[in-house]
C-alpha cells in the first residue's frame, strides 16, 4: 500500500459534525510551567495560550530550550503546570485525578517520541498491541486491529519483525502505530522525525499529516525542521518559553 493512500483504519471514520466546543481538542489558556526556585529558576513555559481543533496538524516550532517538550509534556498529560489550565477533548487536566490522567495517556492522546520508545524484544506487532492489552482488548480483536494498523503505516509485511530488524523509519512507524492504536483524540510527537533523515522524515509526516486529516484528529508535532513545519497547517513559535505572535 502505497503512503498516499490510507489504508481501511483511515477511510472508514468519516468525520462528523460537531458542534463547535467538540471540535476544539485542545484549549491551553494561560499557561506557565518553572523549573527550580529563585535564582535558578527556568521558566521554560510561560504565559501560553492557544487552541486546536479537529483535523488540524499543529507544528510547534523553537530553539533548542524554548520549552517545546515542556508544553507537549503538560498538554498531554505528562506533567503539571504551576498555573493556567489545560483541556484536552473536554477533560480539565488540572482537575484530573492521577488516576484519570493515566486513563486520558492511555486512550485519548497518543506519543510519539523521538526515539521511538519501542520495546526490543517484542516483535513488530506485539509493539503496537501494547495499548491494546492495556486496554484488556480481546486478543481476536486486538490481532485484527493491529493488522490494520500496520497496513496503515506501509508494515504489513514486517509484523513479525523486531525494533532492530526495522530502520529508522520503520521504527518510528511502528510507534506511529501503536500511538494510533486506541484511536485519540490527540496525538502529540516530540520531534518524531529528529533521528531520521530528512526524506525518511518527510514520509513520516506525509503519513501523520494524512491520518490526522482523514480520521479529524489533532496533531501537536515539535519540531526544528522547515520542511515539516511546511506540511503543518498552523505553527505556534516558542521563544524563551512565551509564544510569540505570528
Ligand atoms: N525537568 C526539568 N528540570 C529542570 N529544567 C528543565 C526540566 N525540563 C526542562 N527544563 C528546562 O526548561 C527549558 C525548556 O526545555 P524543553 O525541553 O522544553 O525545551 P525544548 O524546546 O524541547 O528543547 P529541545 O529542542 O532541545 O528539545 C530548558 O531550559 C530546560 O533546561
Ligand atoms: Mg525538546
Amino acid at each position: 500500500m502505497s503512503e498516499q493512500q490510507p489504508g481501511p483504519l483511515v477511510a472508514h471514520t468519516p468525520v462528523p459534525v460537531l458542534p463547535v466546543e467538540a471540535q476544539e481538542v485542545v484549549r491551553v489558556d494561560r499557561v506557565s510551567r518553572t523549573f527550580g526556585r529563585g535564582e535558578r529558576a527556568v521558566h521554560a513555559v510561560r504565559d501560553v495560550s492557544f487552541t486546536a481543533g479537529r483535523g488540524e496538524l499543529v507544528a510547534v516550532r523553537g530553539r533548542s530550550g524554548a520549552g517545546k517538550t515542556t508544553l507537549l509534556n503538560l498538554v498531554g498529560g505528562l506533567d503539571r503546570p504551576d498555573s493556567g489550565r489545560v483541556r484536552v477533548a473536554g477533560h480539565d487536566l488540572g482537575a484530573a485525578g492521577e488516576r484519570e490522567l493515566l486513563r486520558l495517556r492511555r486512550g485519548t492522546v497518543g506519543f510519539v517520541f523521538q526515539t521511538f520508545g519501542l520495546i526490543p524484544i517484542l516483535s513488530a506487532a506485539e509493539n503496537v498491541g501494547v495499548p491494546l492489552r492495556l486496554a484488556k482488548v480481546p486478543a481476536a480483536e486486538r490481532e485484527e486491529r493491529v493488522a490494520v494498523l500496520l497496513e496503515l503505516v506501509g508494515l504489513g509485511g514486517q509484523a513479525a519483525q523486531r525494533p532492530y530488524e526495522l530502520s529508522g523509519g520503520q521504527q518510528q512507524r511502528v510507534a506511529l502505530a501503536r500511538a494510533l492504536a486506541n484511536e485519540p483524540d490527540l496525538l502529540i510527537a516530540d520531534e518524531p522525525t529528529g533521528q531520521l533523515d530528512s526524506e525518511t522524515g518527510r514520509s513520516i509526516m506525509d503519513l501523520l499529516r494524512a491520518v490526522v486529516h482523514a480520521r479529524g484528529m489533532t496533531a501537536l508535532v515539535a519540531t526544528h525542521d522547515p520542511a515539516l513545519i511546511d506540511l503543518a497547517d498552523r505553527t505556534l513559535t516558542l521563544r524563551d518559553g512565551h509564544l510569540t505572535t505570528p
